[in-house]
């Protein structure tokens, strides 16, 4: 068959160099791809919110599956529209529908359904512009730190934790006053704080049935020992060590089957994955959050121990059958270290000259934010590599990680030293 992956970024490499391996994928496209995507599969330069090109794309190279890597597209109701179009609905989408898609898209709309469905998470309120001195009130009865979320999509910047209560309250006027944010931070959500150590569970859903894969970890902050701003992700390990069989036990019986059936009750389709951001607190997991699509740098190390064809997981997706399905794990751990540019989250240059990439043999180089331009490949983004290893343990993978990466070389090169620092 003929394949189309959404996107751009490491994930999007991942997916389409595990869909490359399969013998089921006749022609693979990427939308829009980057260097590493391009030397295993076509790009075509078109942006995953432009459904319409997308829609002809489709058309013009007989795809049958397209699996949308990132959660925009989602959020935007990219598989309501191939479903309302007769000249592409029989085509698969690995992705829910808009509906669900609102778990990630709007973040009271996830506590409601966590609430609803009687699945662990911290307590919260929301407010808005009208209600912001209840907001005020709220907080006052709160212990410190404080944590406020921006109720829509923020590029991962929604999230702020304070521990003194005037800046927490001087943060809620800007976000719904001040719309700093803009219309993300119309409502606020604010949230009991959590003490405990996150992981990250993923679930492939046809909307019946579910599989449970690999869990990870992924090092959010831009410094050594979790310091500084949030990143899209520095590093991720998987298997997490400190789930253990009890505690990935809870998370099955207390989170994902209550998930997946909260799901059928509130007649949301679902055909794709569900990424649940966990804590571990003392003993129990709780739920951070939802977000309707892989992880990314997580796919990274959640992928390459997976045995099983992905295009086959993914047919049995659409098809509603994934319970004929038996998943199989590589016992190796499986380790990455993202390479990003300097000043990455903030102000970044572009357009560096990467050079090493052909001399790495023992890892697997993940291509994010690169390009090729002419003979090279240069930097293209703030996330630009993420070298992947696996070991008999996660140490020995970071150790190989490491050591390649010194083969590895752009201008003012930037990456974590200490992923795995805390385990
Ligand atoms: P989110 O976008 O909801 O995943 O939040 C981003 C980050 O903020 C999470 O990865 C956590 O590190 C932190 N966070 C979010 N909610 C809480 C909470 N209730 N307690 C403690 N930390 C939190
Ligand atoms: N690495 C976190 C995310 O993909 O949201």
């Amino acid at each position: 068959m003929n394949i189309l992956i959404l996107g751009s970024g490491g994930r999007e490499h991942t997916f389409a160099w595990k869909i490359a391996q399969s013998p089921k994928c006749k022609k693979l496209f990427v939308a829009p791809g980057n260097s590493g995507t391009a030397g295993i599969a076509k790009n075509i330069p078109i942006s995953v919110n432009d459904f319409d090109a997308i829609k002809v794309l489709v058309k013009e190279k007989n795809i049958n599956m397209v699996i949308v890597g990132p959660e925009d597209p989602l959020v935007k109701g990219i598989h309501d529209f191939f479903l309302n179009d007769n000249e592409i609905n029989e085509v698969a989408v690995i992705g829910p529908q808009k509906a669900a898609a609102q778990l990630e898209g709007s973040k009271e709309f996830a506590k409601e359904f966590l609430y609803r469905h009687n699945i662990p998470t911290a307590a919260y309120k929301s407010f808005n512009k009208e209600n912001v001195e209840e907001g005020y009130a709220f907080l006052e009865t709160l212990k410190p730190p404080y944590v406020l979320k921006a109720d829509g999509l923020a590029a991962g910047k929604g999230v702020v934790i304070l521990s003194d209560i005037n800046e927490a309250k001087t943060e809620l006027k800007s976000m719904l006053v001040d719309a700093k944010f803009g219309k993300a931070s119309s409502k606020v959500v604010i949230e009991e704080f959590l003490d405990g150590i996150e992981l990250s569970c993923f679930v492939l859903t046809d909307g019946k049935n579910y599989k449970i894969l690999p869990t990870a970890k992924d090092y959010k902050r831009i410094g050594e020992g979790d310091t500084g701003l949030n990143t899209g992700g520095m590093g991720a390990i998987s298997p997490v060590p400190f789930a253990n069989e009890s505690f990935l036990n809870k998370v099955e019986e207390r989170i994902v089957k209550p998930t997946i059936k909260g799901l059928q009750k509130d007649n949301m389709p679902y055909k794709g994955f569900v990424f649940i951001g966990l804590i571990k607190v003392g003993d129990d997991p709780k739920v951070i959050e939802y977000n309707v699509r892989m992880g990314d740098p997580e796919t990274e190390v959640v992928l390459p121990r997976l045995k099983n064809d992905l295009v086959d997981l993914f047919l049995a997706t659409a098809n509603q059958t994934l319970e004929a399905i038996d998943i199989e794990i590589d016992e190796r751990a499986a380790t990455t270290i993202m390479l990003v540019s300097g000043g990455y989250p903030e102000l970044y240059e572009k357009g560096k000259i990467i050079t090493g990439v052909e001399t790495i043999k023992d890892s697997i180089v993940f291509h994010a934010g690169s390009q090729i331009k002419g003979d090279h490949i240069i930097t293209s983004g703030g996330r630009v590599m993420a070298i992947t290893s696996y070991g008999k343990t996660y140490k020995e993978a970071i150790k190989k990680s490491y050591q390649n990466i010194e083969k590895l070389h752009f201008d003012k090169i930037n990456y974590r030293k200490d992923i795995g620092f805390d385990l």
